[in-house]
């Protein structure tokens, strides 16, 4: 009989395909292994460093058949930072992976057909794309720097921020000078509490050009040192640096604390299509405002509104999909439980003039329908557009969406496990998947996104 795997073996494997999480899936002595690293057919070999409820993990040590896809990546840092996944994939072959995880996931989890799922769309920017990036301070025998987590651990940073291509080249550019004027100060260490800088955050408006930069601190210091960084960063990059700001957080464990503005603006506006949004330091946007275009189009045109029906927008965030396709429809209403996205969502509603057929309200989305129900407040909605967290839809709020018998659910997901579950919970009800088109929001990860069609039969 074969040898048990155990941690720290290596082995020799062909992984069969790649799958959902970004590594690819072999199978050996009857056992299942997930290959970090490693694309479907190659010969590799791994060793296995995890295991999990009866799955092992294993990372590539090397690979004697590389794959066609596999390039080299751009990031000095691909491999050990915890930022991408995919950059050892050629773009063309991470959409070609993308489209068959996505339909696999559908096929196994719903049982959908393939020919529902229509070709992934690119990202307009395949590097440069992010408009926002949390980064931590730590220390080294060549200074202080700024960088990410090591992939895995949450107790180490390696200096990789400079070569961050995920984010736009004029970001890179502001951190190495935040770098540099960051060796007078102490970061963080987490381990034994000592120093104060934290975490790095950076906000990016494609439509300004311009940055709002957040430092993290974990005690009460001069904060003119900081306000002194943001006029000397303005100065270097004239009409860059939209706003700079500060947030206390103690425990050093978020970027949310006690916030001080110290410069500028704090809010910029981005664009997505015709419409424009405040983004603010610390409310939700979408990620890469560039590749939302192509998702809110295809709500736009799974949505097919004539300009009379009622439009209900779950999960509504900063009002940004409910605004972006109002111009159709009749009446929008926006469901959100972050009560500064809500705030965010009023102000993004007067500022593309959407009047007031267009509604915003704070709470949690099963609650609220179940309020909107009794009380009988707003008349049926003829579509509804969901854009759930990753968890997708809780069980009672599909349950409460049903009742007002929409005749058309527009699906925005970000997680193809979670949609493919809740697609099988609505057919209970009589909808069907007309068809789910992904998008591709994150080059270089393995994300998936989705907007799919669902109709009542
Ligand atoms: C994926 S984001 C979608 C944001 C928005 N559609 C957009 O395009 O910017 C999910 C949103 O759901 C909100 N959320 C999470 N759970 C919620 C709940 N139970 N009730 C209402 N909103 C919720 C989050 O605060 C977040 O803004």
């Amino acid at each position: 009989m074969a040898e048990k795997l155990k941690i720290n073996d290596v082995i020799d494997i062909v992984p069969e395909k790649m799958v959902y999480g970004g590594s690819s899936i072999a199978r050996i002595q009857n056992q299942t292994v997930f290959v970090y690293g490693a694309l479907q057919k190659e010969n590799i070999q791994a060793r296995i460093y995890r295991k999990r409820k009866g799955v092992f993990y294993a990372e590539t040590l090397n690979v004697s058949n590389p794959s066609k896809d596999r390039i080299e990546s751009r990031c000095p840092h691909f491999g050990e930072c915890g930022g991408c996944t995919w950059q050892h994939i050629d773009y063309q072959a991470q959409l070609k992976y993308k489209q068959h995880i996505f339909t696999d996931v559908l096929s196994r989890i719903a049982g959908i057909n393939d020919t529902k799922v229509g070709k992934i769309v690119p990202s307009p920017l395949e590097f440069g794309y992010r408009n926002k990036m949390e980064f931590s301070f730590g220390k080294n025998s060549e200074g202080v720097f700024i960088g990410h987590h090591r992939r895995g651990r949450y107790d180490q940073l390696l200096p990789t921020a400079k070569d961050c291509f995920l984010v736009p080249e004029k970001v890179r550019e502001i951190v190495s000078n935040v770098e540099e004027m960051a060796q007078e100060e102490e970061a963080h260490d987490p381990r034994t509490g000592s120093g104060y800088l934290r975490f790095f955050n950076v906000r990016w408006s494609f439509h300004e050009e311009r940055a709002i930069l957040g430092i993290t601190i974990t005690q009460d210091i001069d904060l003119n040192i900081f306000k002194s960084w943001f006029i000397d960063l303005a100065e270097k990059f004239p009409g860059v640096i939209a706003g700079g700001y500060v947030t206390i957080n103690y425990a050093g464990s978020s970027s949310i604390g006690k916030f001080h503005s110290l410069f500028g603006n704090t809010e910029f506006i981005e664009r997505i299509g015709e419409k424009s949004y405040v983004v603010g330091a610390m409310s939700f946007f979408q990620t890469n405002p560039i590749g939302a275009k192509n998702l809110f189009d295809f709500a736009r045109e799974f949505a097919d509104l004539s300009g009379n029906e009622r439009l209900w927008d779950l999960y509504c965030g900063a009002g940004t999909i409910g605004i972006y396709l109002s111009d159709d429809a009749a009446f929008v209403l926006g469901i959100e439980n972050e009560e500064s996205a809500i705030a965010c969502a009023k102000i993004n509603a007067e500022l593309n003039n959407v009047g007031e057929k267009v509604i915003f309200l704070y709470g949690d989305v099963a609650k609220v329908l179940l309020e909107i129900r009794e009380k009988r407040l707003y008349e049926k909605p003829d579509c509804i557009v969901i854009d759930p967290p990753r968890a997708g839809l809780p069980s009672k709020t599909v349950r409460r969406m049903m009742r007002f018998k929409p005749k058309r659910i527009i699906y925005i997901t970000c997680n193809p496990s979670t949609f493919a579950r809740d697609i099988s919970v609505f057919s209970g009800y009589g909808y069907s998947l007309i068809k789910v088109q992904p998008v591709d929001m994150f080059p270089q990860t393995y994300h998936i996104e989705a907007v799919g069609l669902l109709k009542r039969s």
